[in-house]
């Protein structure tokens, strides 16, 4: 018996000790780096770059002396904050390119391509995104393809575009994508979101692997929750309210990015996400997770709301 809790509290030690050992060297040991001089790079490009997470990387790379296209949808958000970044930053030269990510059609590529063919873009960051509420049947196909389109169609094409570039050219590069904890577990009332999250963390793993003797670095973050827009579209859900209660500024994704680019390929920000990491993928298994997911929705008030809601319009 004591032989076999020992093998156990060792299985234990090994699967969370190197994990907690990677999480402190990105997160304590990595300084900040100044991405304009560890690429040799003149250009970034930030997608969802008008607001939240992705404003804040805008804000930190200008301030590094990289000059910054930026995507997002082209609405009063990315007026105004064309404004006060071009105030903010005046000696750094920014493109914006309002678009909207969700069309199937990659109609946004022509955008961005007319404004990026006449430079090097080394730095990309992946960050547009947002999640849709409710049960997945209950939600018009419409929204959970743009939603599908936005999170993670949009990734590739522009991923892969630029990848080809940075390629052909021989330059040195970033490739960044703003994943979620949300998909380490299965995310009822939200599935297409964590199964967005999960693809783009799978994703960029590959990529990080594919690229690294190219010298293009691949970097995926899944922050805790940040305190933005995200919220505030999302509709209502218990535990995004909950989540926003705890959530830090957008700077702190910037700062992550910087400091953990070419050093490690997860940046698992902040203590909600590494606590999450450690229950849902090293201490419980995710076959049981799904089981005791399936067993315990009906007890939510998300759940028993979307039921009255149906009842209602039945
Ligand atoms: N906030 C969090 O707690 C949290 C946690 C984990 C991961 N994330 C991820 O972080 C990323 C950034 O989110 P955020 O928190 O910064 O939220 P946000 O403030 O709402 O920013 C989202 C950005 O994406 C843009 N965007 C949304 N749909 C678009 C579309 N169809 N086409 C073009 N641009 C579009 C938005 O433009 P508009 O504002 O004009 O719509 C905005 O610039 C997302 O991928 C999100 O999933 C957020």
């Amino acid at each position: 018996m004591i032989a076999i809790t020992t093998i156990f509290i060792w299985i234990g030690v090994l699967a969370v000790v190197p994990y907690l050992a990677l999480v402190a060297y990105g997160a304590f040991y990595c300084k900040e780096q100044n991405l304009k001089d560890k690429y040799q790079a003149k250009w970034a490009l930030v997608t969802g770059g008008s607001s939240g997470i992705g404003a804040a990387i805008v804000k930190k790379l200008a301030s590094q002396g990289l000059n910054v296209v930026v995507v997002a949808l082209d609405d009063q958000l990315l007026a105004s904050f064309k404004e006060s970044i071009v105030q903010e930053f005046p000696q750094q030269s920014f493109r914006f390119v309002g678009c909207d990510l969700s069309d199937a059609q990659y109609g946004y590529m022509g955008k961005i391509k007319e404004q990026t063919d006449d430079i090097d873009v080394q730095i990309v960051c992946n960050n547009a995104g947002f999640i849709t509420t409710g049960a997945f049947a209950d939600v018009k196909l419409e929204r959970q393809m743009a939603n599908y389109n936005t999170n993670v169609t949009a990734c590739l094409t522009i991923s892969h575009h630029f990848l080809n570039r940075l390629l052909d050219n021989h330059l040195k590069g970033l490739v960044t994508f703003t994943s979620s904890s949300a998909g380490f577990i299965p995310n009822p009332m939200s599935s297409l979101y964590a199964s967005t999250k999960i693809f783009l963390t799978t994703f960029a793993a590959s990529l990080a692997a594919e690229y690294f003797e190219d010298g293009i670095d691949v970097l995926v973050v899944h922050p805790s929750p940040i305190n933005s827009n995200f919220y505030s579209n999302a509709g209502k859900m218990s535990a995004l309210t909950s989540a926003q209660k705890i959530s830090s500024s957008p700077s702190i994704i910037a700062d992550t990015i910087c400091r953990d680019a070419g050093k490690v390929v997860v940046a698992d920000q902040g203590f909600i996400t590494v606590i999450m990491k450690i229950i849902t993928t090293k201490l419980l298994d995710w076959n049981v997770f799904t089981e005791i997911m399936k067993h315990c929705l009906r007890f939510t008030g998300d759940y028993k709301a979307m039921k009255v809601r149906r009842e209602k319009s039945s």
